[in-house]
């Protein structure tokens, strides 16, 4: 089999967000500032980062303010070129960098998933793709989460997905893998389910929002109905494609934040603050004198 490259990324970014209402009423939760970038710039940035220049919105209506986020603005750039703000005006025009193409396709309905990553077949095409979910932020002080998957589908060629420990008691937030015994993290995945309650659960192995899939998913997904919460689940296909084909469940490097839950999203604003170049030395003393007893 010839070797094929991921050179595409689908972005479900329809969600209607509502763990993060009323905040989430106008503005895609895609666009919450985790410090100064917004979440769907950190998946797009670690996508651009594994060599992917084929980046996929599958949208709604709600969500314009993220085609505005990667498309030019004049307006602004004139301005901070007038008032010689160079810096600032790198980060607005290098948001995307050239030879990265943008695309978006409504979802015209919330049907889940596995419908919105249906909704990118025609784009997509018959090659293999990754999936981004921007609401779990990955850091993993390198090149991204995304690129230490790229590079194992390269000497694999089959489905990927990024997976981690939970506690078991959380089964029923995620995708659940059982995999044949792994080795340096990477295991054959034998079982999947959508949300298992923690005591019919294969494993605490869950699937985060991150995967490269064979395009071989889009046909099983055609055919699958409804399952979890009444949504048409990735999952469910997924179970469909381990029938037919390998697919690895990979312990990523890096740590991942639950940014699509308030007390995730609060950790990484904290950690990506305490990162940040120009922020990090006063942003500790403020917590320092902030958690320090007063006396
Ligand atoms: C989705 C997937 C689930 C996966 C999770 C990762 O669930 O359906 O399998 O484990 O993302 O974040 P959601 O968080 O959209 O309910």
């Amino acid at each position: 089999m010839m070797s094929q490259k991921i050179k595409t990324a689908v972005f479900p970014v329809a969600g209607l967000g509502t763990r993060f209402l009323p905040a989430t009423k106008a503005n895609p939760k895609e666009m919450l500032p985790v410090v100064d970038k917004p979440l769907i710039q950190y998946a797009a940035e670690e996508a651009i980062a594994a060599g992917i220049t084929e980046l996929v919105f599958v949208t709604s209506s709600s969500k314009r303010a993220i085609e505005d986020h990667f498309d030019r603005n004049f307006e602004l750039e004139s301005t901070l070129e007038a008032r010689g703000k160079t810096d600032l005006l790198a980060d607005v025009r290098g948001i995307l960098p050239k030879g990265v193409n943008c695309v978006y396709i409504r979802q015209p309905e919330a049907l889940g998933l596995g419908h919105a990553v249906l909704c990118a077949k025609n784009v997509v095409g018959n090659n293999p793709f990754a999936v981004i979910l921007a609401d779990d932020l990955i850091d993993d002080n390198d090149s991204g989460c995304l690129s230490q998957m790229t590079a194992l589908h390269a000497e694999h060629q089959c489905s990927l997905l990024g997976v981690e420990r939970i506690d078991p008691n959380d089964t029923d937030k995620y995708g659940v893998v059982k995999t044949a015994a792994s080795e340096a993290g990477i295991g054959k995945i034998e079982e999947i389910v959508e949300k298992p309650k923690p005591d019919v659960a294969p494993s605490n192995l869950a699937v985060v929002g991150r995967y490269i899939l064979s395009p071989r998913i889009f046909d099983i997904l055609e055919g699958t109905g409804k399952g979890a919460g009444g949504e048409i689940q990735l999952t469910d296909a997924i179970a469909g494609l381990l029938a037919e084909e390998d697919v690895l469940a990979y312990e990523f490097k890096g740590r991942r934040y639950d940014c699509g839950s308030k007390l995730g999203y609060l950790t990484a604003t904290v950690e990506y603050a305490l990162k940040h170049p120009t922020l990090r030395t006063d942003f500790l003393e403020y917590l320092r004198s902030y958690c320090l007893p007063a006396k």
